[in-house]
């Protein structure tokens, strides 16, 4: 089996659309063939995806709508995108849309074979999907893509409706359109490290998620936003937002989803912080025939620093992530000794006689990759649909999130069937209206309480 037949097919199995043979309608780029994109969310991510948007080569693209609910953040992320891109970049002030409306509008104002970036904090995704999917446009939204079990369910029903309609869906676990990391997989799938019998994945870095008291002069909504990492509301809080990476690589390589978590955790030095996040996680997940992944997250200043992925096989080991997500730097190794690299003073790698196999350097981004792919598959009508194994892949991650802040074992079937919704009515926020989560008597957030609070996280 070819490399890309191995790739595809195990896509397939873990849940990428196979709508090969379906008849389904061909929705259109516009006719002069450029794409024409809207940006939803204009933030660090948003406008990075609007670059690699802008960046392919296989065809002419353009930037013609954007929305968001702060001005500051349209205005920077518009500047830096002209400043780059020029005539690429046709975002008249009459297409530039602010508030909780914005994105309806920034899609209403686009036709049909066109693509919108969602780039909010995820609470948002399945309001936007919905609407996009109503618009006939293409979509390339960001992980994660729901944060508890009634929302992943559904954004399943929404994926099915898209690839009905035959959109094409890109989600942001970049990595899975990695050249390296596809090569490692194709190498495991062959044998190359024998079985898989033990998974590790680090993500250990010096914080994230903190909300230090809500300043004057900004709405609780609007604080809650803006530090949406802080709240399991609007982003399953860091270890949904943070660890889904990694927890959805070693599923991929696995060649499957974990069924079951085990995990612990724990806040020691949150100070003044508000948020309802832990410092420490530790997960142990098991797949079907098993095997474990054992995920360690930590967001504590003054701690060791590792974010890196392994996989143990009966006859070798690999590396899936050494530094984060890229470059990949996917390598194999006889036995189970593998050279730390914590840092890239670590690097270049030391000389290492049991060293079977390298990717190549220097690695294009997986962040330009999943964009090139997306449009190619806009542009030869190709089936391309990202949102079941997204949906899956933020659902394993709330699993791993709950186990931790209930103190129970949590499996998949649990938390797909959870029916504790964080936001339910986050599809009718507006600006000077409540927030989804309120301040306790105490002048605090509600927070996890392991064993205390075990059917629902907070
Ligand atoms: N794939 C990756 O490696 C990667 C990396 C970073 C971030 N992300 C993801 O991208 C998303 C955004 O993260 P970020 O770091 O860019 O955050 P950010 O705060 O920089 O950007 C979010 C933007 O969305 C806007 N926004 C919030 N609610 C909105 C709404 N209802 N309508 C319109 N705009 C709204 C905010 O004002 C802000 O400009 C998250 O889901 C995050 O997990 C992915």
């Amino acid at each position: 089996m070819s490399e890309q037949n191995t790739v595809t097919s195990r896509r397939s199995f873990l849940g990428a659309s196979a709508l090969a043979g379906v008849a389904l309608p061909h929705v259109h780029a516009a006719e002069n063939n450029t794409i024409q994109v809207a940006l939803v969310g204009c933030g660090g991510r948003g406008t990075g995806a609007a670059i690699n948007a802008l960046s392919v080569t296989n065809g002419p693209t353009k930037l013609v709508a954007m929305a968001d609910v702060v001005p500051k953040k349209l205005n920077d992320s518009y500047d830096k995108l002209k400043s780059q891109f020029a005539d690429q970049v046709d975002v008249p002030p009459e297409r530039r849309f602010l508030g909780f409306d914005a994105f309806r509008q920034a899609m209403d104002s686009m036709k049909k074979g066109d693509v919108v970036i969602l780039g909010t904090p995820p609470a948002f995704r399945w309001v936007m999907f919905s609407h996009a999917i109503d618009k006939g446009l293409h979509t390339f939204m960001e992980k994660p893509v729901t944060v508890d079990g009634p929302t992943t369910k559904r954004m399943l029903k929404l994926g099915e409706l898209s690839a009905q309609k035959n959109l094409k869906v890109g989600v942001g676990l970049m990595v899975r359109h990695c050249r390296a990391r596809q090569e490692l997989l194709n190498r495991i799938r062959n044998g190359q490290i024998g079985e898989i019998i033990a998974m590790r994945a680090y993500r250990m870095g010096q914080g994230g998620g903190t909300a230090p008291p809500k300043p004057e002069g900004i709405s609780e909504l609007a604080y809650q936003i803006s530090r949406f990492h802080a709240f399991l509301w609007a982003s399953g809080g860091v270890f949904s937002d943070y660890y889904i990476h990694q927890i959805d690589e070693c599923s991929w390589m696995k060649g499957a989803w974990p069924v079951e978590a085990h995990a612990v955790g724990g806040r020691h030095y949150r100070g003044d912080s508000l948020d309802q996040n832990f410092d420490v996680y530790s997960v142990q997940y098991t797949f079907p025939d098993g095997t474990k992944l054992y995920f360690d997250g930590r967001n504590m200043k003054g701690a060791r620093d590792e974010f890196a992925s392994y996989a143990h096989g009966s006859n070798g080991s690999a590396v899936i992530s050494t530094l984060s997500h890229a470059p990949g730097m996917t390598r194999i190794y006889k036995g189970q000794k593998i050279p730390t690299v914590t840092s890239r003073k670590d690097l270049p790698l030391p000389e290492d006689p049991n060293l079977v196999w390298a990717f190549p350097q220097p690695e294009k981004s997986p962040y330009q990759w999943e964009w090139d792919d997306l449009m190619e598959a806009i542009r030869q009508d190709k089936p391309y649909n990202e949102v079941k194994r997204g949906a899956e892949a933020s659902l394993v991650a709330s699993m791993g999130r709950m186990a931790a802040h209930t103190g129970q074992i949590v499996t998949f079937d649990q938390i797909l069937n959870c029916p504790h919704e964080f936001a339910p009515d986050v599809d009718k926020l507006t600006m000077d209206g409540p927030a989804p989560l309120q301040l306790g008597p105490d002048g605090k957030y509600p927070v996890p309480e392991p064993g205390i609070k075990i059917d629902r996280e907070y």
